[in-house]
């Protein structure tokens, strides 16, 4: 059965599109000042408004007993005010009336602890805050208990100032925090702030016409060699910033935040070709000494401390030390040999130790995607690999702040026309050639499900996940706009999925491919954000051999004309002709990524 399939090379995205700071709005503060309530709490409202929009964010300080499970109360004064969308709690709104309830990582808050959480809304009219808030049903200010006495401070006589509307367009992320002290790392690093936009890549992407339209989106700034961190003014892949230029750019810039992906491990891609690297597979000491010592070195500069530095972790790396060793449908001798040296875990916890150490830095690791490890088979022992590499080396879980799934790859977000559990003629849908028993149908709900299994081998139940959106789009012409027939599981799954690949085993420059969800912070349960990791129009692999001096390979699975091999079930590989080596510059793939944009541009 479905043992397998990781899918080789699946390559591997959040632009915080258009992210202004904002500045905050009013302050509601409801003190409690009785002592013996079980329940009592403070709750802070502060909103940035525009025409007809506004960011909410809502501290609520637990100032009783420790809470096991929340549920935050309140009414909007005015019938026109609206949540639109929500983040860091589960929001709904009947009538005037709005409640939060708390998601599951965010449950318990210690006496004392503070939970932030926020929304997006609407409002016509006016915008005013509410004024009172209820935990679990007891009031803030502590004005419905009996034996609560009544607030000190009498209420204000005259009404807050009315500040005009500001004329900017509605923020698409929350507002800012303040920034932590030196050292204390945010919940959500994506969260209020603008993100990096590569100077190098912006400039790529408006060589090609239209290309304007997506090029101030932060993408990820890869450091794909040795060579990298310095700058690489004549690789095809690559450019001529190094690590030290693109963090001065991101101050210039008043970036909030950048990110970078350590991409070198000894013996690299070892399930595939395109992607191979200049270290082999007994090369440690080099990885250590030479590629993360001085990138952390520059990345602990107290210069950019105000910048959230977040370093994507060693894509396509560690679950293949569980899908392509010997005994696997795609085992190689590459696989085996750093699985038995320890390169890939120890390098990893490597870098986990070192760059976490440094208090402005998050790190994400790769963690796959559904197409790859959604099969139990696969799923629970690559988070337990996940777990070893993260406290190997000296490290341990502290350093990690989340994970990442579909690092340049093409897996659709949602399957809006199917579920895993929808069945056709008495078949479950898990049973169609493309579903092939897989647990998951989209990369969401797998990253979702993931990030649980990953918290129950002992990471932090904080950690949040990082989806790459920058070529998961499916729009165009061929995307369906309902479910396919239901004469069999086949027709019905072939019909409505809006992943049009040939097999969800490719990952070489999909043809019929888009641009995904553009960049944004927390856009649903335990996602820290969608994000651009893939800058789109960079290739993944030659169609051909192509001579390089870059260590990178010609893997058949970006050959238009091969026909496949066990691990995408001997199928075309659906992969875009006359592609130059992974890294390069491809604009025809760029130009097809914009016209099937979803959403569209
Ligand atoms: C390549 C890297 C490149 C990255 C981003 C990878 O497939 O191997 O050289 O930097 O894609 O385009």
């Amino acid at each position: 059965m479905n043992v397998w399939r990781r899918l080789s090379g699946p390559r591997r995205a959040l632009a915080l599109t258009g992210a202004g700071a904002l500045v905050a709005g009013g302050l509601v503060t409801i003190p409690v000042t009785a002592a013996q309530a079980a329940t009592q709490c403070d709750v802070s409202y502060t909103t940035s408004d525009w025409q007809g929009g506004f960011t909410a964010s809502v501290t609520i300080r637990n100032i009783g007993d420790a809470l096991n499970g929340w549920t935050l109360g309140f009414t909007f004064p005015n019938s026109s005010q609206r949540v639109q969308q929500g983040w860091s709690a589960r929001w709904s709104q009947s009538g005037q009336n709005v409640t939060a309830q708390n998601e599951s990582y965010n449950g318990s808050v210690s006496s004392g602890g503070s939970i932030s959480i926020g929304f997006n809304g609407a409002w016509s009219g006016s915008n005013p805050k509410p004024t009172s808030f209820t935990i679990n049903g007891v009031t803030c200010n502590g004005g419905t208990g009996p034996t609560t006495p009544p607030p000190s401070t009498p209420p204000p006589t005259t009404p807050p100032p009315t500040t005009p509307p500001p004329t900017t367009p509605p923020p698409t992320t929350p507002p800012p925090t303040t920034p932590p002290p030196a050292g204390q790392k945010v919940d959500n690093p994506y969260v209020g702030v603008p993100g990096y936009v590569n100077p190098e890549w912006k400039a790529k992407a408006e060589s090609v016409p239209g290309g304007n339209r997506v090029s101030n989106t932060p993408t990820a700034v890869w450091l794909d060699r040795i060579a990298a961190i310095n700058g690489t003014p004549d690789s095809s892949s690559n450019g001529a910033f190094g690590v030290r230029d693109h963090l001065d750019e991101a101050l210039r810039q008043g970036a909030g935040y950048i990110q970078f992906v350590i991409y070198n491990l000894p013996g690299r891609d070892c399930s595939a070709l395109a992607s191979n690297g200049e270290l082999k597979p007994d090369e440690l000491p080099r990885y250590k000494a030479e590629y993360i010592d001085p990138i952390a070195a520059i990345q602990a500069d107290p210069k950019y401390r105000n910048i959230r530095i977040i370093n994507v972790i060693e894509i396509d790396s560690l679950p293949n030390l569980v899908t392509n060793t010997s005994g696997q449908p795609g085992g190689t001798a590459t696989c085996d040999i750093v699985k038995a040296n320890g390169a890939y875990v120890n390098g990893v916890g490597y870098a986990l130790a070192k760059l976490g150490a440094i208090g402005n830095v998050y790190n994400y690791i790769d963690a796959g995607h559904h197409g790859w490890l959604g099969w139990d088979s696969n799923f629970s022992p690559s988070a337990q690999i996940l777990k070893d590499a993260a406290v190997a080396s000296g490290s341990t879980v502290n350093n990690v702040h989340g994970f990442i799934v579909n690092t340049a790859n093409y897996s659709a977000l949602r399957e809006p026309y199917f579920k895993v559990t929808d069945t056709v003629n008495g078949q479950t849908v898990r049973q169609s050639k493309w579903i092939d028993w897989n647990f998951y149908v989209d990369e969401l709900s797998f990253a979702q499900a993931f990030r649980n299994e990953l918290v129950s081998k002992g990471f932090n139940s904080g950690i949040g996940m990082l989806i790459d959106t920058s070529r998961n789009g499916w729009g165009g012409s061929a995307r369906p706009t309902g479910p396919g027939a239901t004469t069999s599981v086949d027709t019905y799954v072939n019909g409505g999925r809006v992943d049009r690949r040939i097999h969800a085993g490719n990952w070489c420059n999909q043809a019929g491919a888009g641009l995904g969800e553009r960049p944004k912070a927390a856009p649903e349960p335990g996602i820290d954000a969608y994000v651009w990791v893939k800058p789109p129009g960079e290739s993944d692999g030659s169609s051909t051999a192509i001579p390089n001096n870059e260590g990178k390979g010609f893997d058949r699975m970006c050959d238009p004309t091969y026909t496949g091999n066990a691990r995408n079930g001997n199928n075309a590989t659906g992969a875009l002709p006359n592609a130059p080596i992974s890294g390069a510059w491809f604009p025809a793939q760029f130009a097809e990524l914009m016209q099937n944009a979803y959403p569209a541009l």
